[in-house]
């Protein structure tokens, strides 16, 4: 499956990950890592081209990011951005300054039609800059394809020794023509024929799996999102039964999920595999019943998560391997630094050290997101769960705001149903990062028929957001807010008020807890 492999060679850039990304969308698989990873290995993996990333140093800095030079000579194609483009020039003798300007956001570059990068490109095209210095004289050899009136070199290019730079991220849409320059640079100069589908990774997978586990026996944390939904029914095309999975219904997940799960995964569903499911509904309840503070409720909720599943391992007995859904972003964020704590996430997959196995198969370890959800429908999970909004693991927990009760979790499903309906029915669902009904420990005076009321507040979310750690409010249109309102007070008993919380990320977070 890795025969064409682009490899992107991260000096510490925001959006190593995201090159990555663009280069799978020339379906040319990318694999990012760190700018220390040995000549010997590099040679080993044999890659059909090398990104360097950007990042934040001067390439004149002692201490700044380096990678030996002898990489020019693998005449393997490389192509610098930002950073990475300084570093080249600088390695082969050219000349790295501070710009007598920065040049920040988008800028229009006049690029050379004659480089193979900017064939298909307009002569003045919009880029993005994001740089102090720059580079000041190209080394001997190369060609100067790309110039700003700040920037002597915006572009520079070297073919026969098949070089490639550029100061600007051809990544990041701001670069309206980026695709054009990344699709160029992998399918032209380094000679890929863009053959990575999902359809071979997913064949391939199965295959590996198979070869993996042999007999041995395979245990799944199952949960219904998309990760874990992929994970295990990739396992079960590989080994069938051999495989349990166990889902734990902890009384916080959406309206009618459990069942939804259930009636995909189960024995009247369409895969072969051992499904259980664990009600365990009332024993989280009871464990919740008088916590308030949010990290106390995130950790009862986790702690209680993993007594269940133990429980339920130890009835299976050993097993040989545990299943983790871990994607890709996960594998590259964990290499960096640790930074604050602001909640204490809890994935259902990570439960290593209270079950007894012998080693964790992570299938999903090489995919982003969107490519899992490929690889979803590749597989014939039903779009529903495929294209699933996420949904945190301490479920509803997060979303009732304080103690959790029953009662609470009957309002706060009724509410959030209506709510999913009616932005489904308004077509905006394809369009929100993130959207839900939260129940706040608000109540309030109202008056219904010709009553008193003393009922709660829901409060309704909706977050456009590209990766999670920002997000903007979304402007639903007032109608639909409107609406939504109507029913929820009319359907949900309870309830007397429904607010929609304006709140970016940051200051907020997502969830409410
Ligand atoms: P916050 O609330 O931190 O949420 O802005 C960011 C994203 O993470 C999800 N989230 C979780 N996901 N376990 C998860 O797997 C958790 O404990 C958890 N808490 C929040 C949240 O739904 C949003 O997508």
């Amino acid at each position: 499956m890795n025969k064409e492999l682009v490899i992107v060679l991260d000096f510490g850039g925001q959006y190593n990950q995201l090159i990555a990304r663009r280069v799978r969308e020339c379906n040319v698989y990318a694999e990012v890592h760190p700018y220390t990873l040995p000549i010997e290995k590099i040679k080993e993996m044999n890659p059909k081209g090398i990104i360097f990333t950007g990042g934040p140093n001067s390439v004149y800095c002692e201490e700044s990011p380096r990678c030996s030079k002898e990489i020019f000579e693998l005449g393997i194609p490389i192509l610098g951005i930002c950073y990475g483009s300084q570093l080249m020039a600088y390695l082969l003798g050219g000349e790295v300054a501070t710009a007598p300007v920065s040049e920040y956001g988008r800028t229009e570059v006049d690029v050379d039609k004659a480089s193979v990068l900017f064939e298909d490109v307009e002569a003045k095209t919009i880029c993005w800059m994001s740089h102090t210095d720059y580079i000041a004289k190209a080394p001997e050899g190369f060609r100067v394809c790309g110039t700003t009136p700040v920037c002597p070199v915006a572009a520079m290019e070297c073919p026969e020794r098949k070089l490639y730079a550029t100061q600007f991220h051809p990544e990041v849409m701001h670069t309206a023509e980026g695709m054009k320059m990344l699709k160029a640079f992998v399918i032209d100069v380094c000679g890929c024929a863009g053959d990575w589908r999902m359809d071979s990774f997913v064949e391939d997978t199965i295959k590996s799996l198979r070869e993996k586990i042999g007999n041995g026996k395979v245990l799944c944390a199952l949960s219904g999102g998309v990760d874990s939904s992929v994970a295990a029914v990739l396992l079960s095309k590989a080994v069938g039964k051999q495989l349990t999975c166990v889902f734990v219904d902890h009384g916080l997940l959406r309206k009618n999920e459990g069942d939804e799960v259930e009636a995909v995964f189960g024995p009247e569903g369409a895969y072969d595999l051992n499904f259980i499911r664990v009600n365990a509904q009332e024993r989280f309840y009871e464990k919740l019943a008088g916590a308030i503070e949010p990290e106390v409720k995130r950790k009862i909720i986790g702690e209680e998560f993993i007594r269940v599943f133990e429980e339920e391992a130890q009835k299976i007995g050993a097993v040989d391997f545990l299943v983790q859904g871990t994607i890709y972003p996960d594998v590259i964020e964990s290499g960096l630094g640790k930074s604050a704590t602001i909640k204490s996430h809890h994935n259902v997959g990570g439960l290593p050290d209270c079950v007894d196995f012998k080693e964790i198969v992570e299938p999903l370890r090489l995919l982003f997101k969107d490519e899992v959800r490929r690889a979803g429908l590749e597989l014939g999970i039903p779009e529903y769960l495929v294209f699933r909004q996420p949904f945190p693991g301490p479920g509803l927990g997060v979303r009732i705001v304080g103690e959790v009760t029953a009662e609470k979790v009957k309002i706060v499903q009724d509410a959030d149903f209506i709510y999913r309906d009616e932005i489904a029915k308004a077509g905006l669902d394809k369009n929100l990062g993130q959207y839900f009904a939260a129940l706040t420990n608000m109540r309030s005076v109202g008056v219904m028929g010709d009553g008193r009321t003393y009922d709660y507040a829901v409060a309704l979310r909706a977050v456009l957001t590209s990766d999670f750690m920002t997000a903007d409010c979304a402007d639903i249109p007032f109608e639909v807010l409107q609406k939504v309102m109507t029913r929820i007070i009319n359907e949900v008993k309870g309830v007397n008020r429904v607010m929609y919380d304006l709140t970016s990320k940051p200051p907020g977070t997502i969830e409410f807890e």
